[in-house]
């Protein structure tokens, strides 16, 4: 989804003075082999949080060596029954690879079908870009898969806390008619997903 490159190489100086749409390029002369390596997945995330999940980034702003080429990596870690709660990638589709574990993975379209299926080691899936999906942990162990996207930065709108724990707040009036609710519900939920 992101534009093509116009060179070969373009590793982001992420520290550049100037603001384009992604990132300017780091002097050629100084670009190392290096700056195409990142080892930021090889580690399991920590799932000790209330969906019982991590993700690890491997974007264009932990890897800079992904500046221009419309690509990045997350790692996503499920401790048991954990759940990657329903979240859209505004500039990106996303296709995983199960690793280890079963996990239950679906989306909704515009007209509202939901397409799901249960996923164990070496299956894939694809999440079109900008739909809501979700990832729920349901094997008996941990879970584990890579998911690759066609943007060096492909953004992620949670939509739980995106809508009970925005800064400020998003007003009750619009969370309580919007979800047929009570504002205690609406409180119960805030204080569970922290802020
Ligand atoms: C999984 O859906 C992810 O966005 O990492
Ligand atoms: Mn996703």
């Amino acid at each position: 989804a992101d534009p093509d490159p116009l060179q070969d190489l373009c590793v982001a100086d992420l520290k550049a003075s100037i603001s384009v749409n992604g990132f300017p390029c780091k002097p050629l002369q100084e670009v190392k082999s290096d700056d195409f390596f990142f080892d930021g997945l090889s580690k399991e995330g920590n799932t000790t949080n209330v969906f019982g999940t991590n993700v690890t980034s491997a974007d264009v702003r932990v890897f800079p060596g992904l500046n221009t080429h419309g690509l990045s990596v997350n790692r996503v870690d499920f401790a048991p029954g954990g759940l990657n709660p329903p979240h859209i990638h505004p500039r990106a589709s996303e296709t995983s690879v199960v690793i280890e574990g079963k996990l239950l993975v679906g989306f909704v379209t515009t007209s509202h079908v939901l397409h799901s299926k249960v996923l164990k080691a070496g299956e894939m899936f694809v999440i079109p870009r900008g739909l809501v999906h979700f990832q729920l942990n349901v094997g008996k162990g941990k879970a584990l898969f890579l998911a690759a996207f066609n943007s060096q930065e492909p953004g992620i709108v949670i939509l739980p806390t995106t809508l009970f724990v925005s800064t400020p707040s998003i007003p009750n009036a619009v969370l309580t008619k919007a979800f047929q609710i009570d504002a205690k519900v609406i409180s119960d939920i805030r204080s569970k997903l922290g802020s």
